[in-house]
């Protein structure tokens, strides 16, 4: 089996034009008039091949474009990319990020070994240097992956390591281009980590798996520790809700627990976190339509998010404590499954009336709640691919984010503008959470045929009760919509591990509460 490509960041005090690589990035606006300075110098050197392609009107700057020219032995670089960053006046962190990883997904596809970015040089000062380090960072580790582990090795063999040099000639900007890098590097890593669980098929990572990956993870890592309950465990605490959607696949269900304790945390409590880790969603008795169902396998996406996003802040250090819960399934149809009808005794006590067996995540969910709850965890969000009407609402482009605390909604859509991983707030409770209300159990498991993100955000709502929570229904970005499918490759995203990351990086800025 192959490995998923390596990624090495450095930082380089350099000078761009006569820098030796395989394939040398530069930004390049489209609204800007006349060529910046480091265009400028490229351009002279290449006898002006970087004006003649702009007037031909080959390359507008447009974002997730870019134009190839060959240095010719004229430059250090053996390729020239312009790679487009839009309007300048438009410019955001994620304008950056997104750059970097279009260079290296073409890097990627070139199979350039050694490539150097030169992205940011076009900027100036508007844009805070250690952020664009970090985001650049991030694009590589994105823009890079692929999932190719059962893919045969043929000769024209994709590249195992993607060196990728940031350069710049300012020694001030190449120590905070080195901070932000090292930052964006780990949460890449983290990210590509939660991709590889997802896209994973569910013959081969199954719920022990799962739970096998975040045990490993965190042996191998400092203040991060892992308990796993098996379905034994799992029967004798009487977590109903998950032992009732797993209990008819041969790999049984099961949930793990990753707690990350810092020296010293700058907050009183503990963040919970809770993913659905759905190794495969056939929808059980009520057996889902056999288009596309092999997809299902990204059923456990919120799960690998969790996952990836504990391994990130542990590697960061973050002085933050966070528990994180993956409860973990498989949801198939059989004589020992679970079926329509049948009432449920869930880890909270409360009961629910199955009507429809594939709406499973909000049952499994419900005991990572009851036990985040239990263990203190304050607030508590979770994440999963929970429904297929929150994609109706919001397309491929949003995940839903509902809640019921308004700080805590602020504060994720804070971090999910820093991140770029998009939310849109959608409404939770009151007569949403009515329609959940069964006649025969404390609640059933669908509502109506309208507003299906909601209702089910409501049914977790339920269990949440007081303590402050968040829900993010991250069913649309399981994998790519058409405007990332330009930056990287199919299959899982990992959707979460940025957006968490930056929510608790900036509780960690926090004044001590
Ligand atoms: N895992 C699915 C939701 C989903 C659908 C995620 C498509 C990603 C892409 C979930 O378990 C499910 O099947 N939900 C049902 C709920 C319905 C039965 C109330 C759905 O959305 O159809
Ligand atoms: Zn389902
Ligand atoms: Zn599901």
């Amino acid at each position: 089996m192959r490995e998923i490509i390596k990624v090495k960041i450095t930082v380089q005090k350099t000078d761009t034009v006569s820098f030796k690589t395989d394939l040398l990035c530069v930004g390049c606006f489209a609204d800007d008039k006349k060529l910046d300075s480091v265009l400028r110098q490229l351009d002279g050197k290449l006898s002006g091949a970087i004006q003649q392609v702009l007037k031909l009107g080959d390359f507008k700057g447009k974002e997730k474009s870019h134009s190839l020219i060959y240095g010719s032995g004229k430059t250090g670089a053996k390729r020239i990319m312009l790679i487009g960053l839009g309007d300048r006046k438009k410019l955001t962190l994620d304008t950056i990020r997104t750059a970097a990883s279009y260079a290296a997904n073409q890097a990627v596809n070139l199979k350039t070994k050694n490539i150097a970015l030169a992205l940011h040089q076009t900027i100036g000062n508007e844009i805070d240097v250690t952020d664009t380090g970090q985001v650049v960072a991030e694009g590589v580790y994105f823009g890079s992956y692929r999932y190719d582990e059962f893919l045969g090795d043929s000769e024209n063999g994709r590249i195992e390591l993607l060196n990728a040099a940031i350069i710049d000639d300012n020694l001030a900007s190449v120590n905070k281009l080195k901070q932000g890098s090292a930052i964006g590097a780990i949460i890449g890593n983290a990210q590509n980590i939660a991709r590889t669980i997802a896209n994973r098929p569910a013959n081969t990572m199954y719920p022990e798996i799962v739970a096998q990956e975040a045990k490993k993870i965190a042996s191998k890592t400092k203040n991060l520790s892992c308990t796993v309950f098996n379905y034994n465990q799992l029967k004798k605490k009487k977590m109903g809700g998950l032992i009732a959607v797993g209990q008819g696949s041969s790999h049984k269900p099961c949930m793990a627990i990753l707690r990350y304790k810092p020296k010293q945390s700058k907050i009183k409590g503990t963040v919970g976190l809770i993913g659905k880790a759905l190794c495969f969603d056939s929808g059980g008795i009520s057996i889902k339509p056999s288009d596309k169902m092999d997809q299902m396998k990204m059923d456990k996406s919120g799960g690998a998010a969790v996952i990836g996003a504990m391994k990130a802040i542990a590697d960061l250090k973050l002085p933050i404590n966070v528990t994180a819960v993956i409860c973990a399934a498989e949801n198939a149809p059989g004589g020992d499954s679970y079926r329509p009808g049948d009432i449920i005794t869930t880890y909270s006590k409360k009961t629910i009336e199955v009507l429809n067996t594939d709406a499973e995540g909000r049952i499994i969910l419900s005991d990572g709640i009851a036990y985040a709850i239990e263990n203190k965890c304050e607030p508590i969000i979770d994440i999963a691919t929970l429904t297929g009407a929150c994609m109706v609402a919001l397309g491929l482009y949003k995940a839903g984010l509902m809640g019921n605390d308004d700080d805590l909604i602020k504060d994720l859509q804070a971090a999910a503008v820093q991140s770029g991983e998009p939310v849109w707030h959608l409404p939770s409770g009151n007569e949403y959470a009515d329609e959940v209300k069964s006649k025969i159990a404390d609640l059933k498991n669908i509502g109506s045929r309208y507003g299906g993100a909601s209702t089910a955000a409501s049914f977790l709502g339920e269990f949440a009760g007081k303590t402050k929570w968040a829900h993010l229904d991250m069913a649309g970005k399981m994998d790519p919509s058409d405007p990332l499918k330009k930056i990287t490759t199919d299959g899982s995203i990992g959707f979460g591990v940025r957006l968490f990351v930056a929510y608790l990086m900036n509780l960690a800025k926090k004044p001590k509460r």
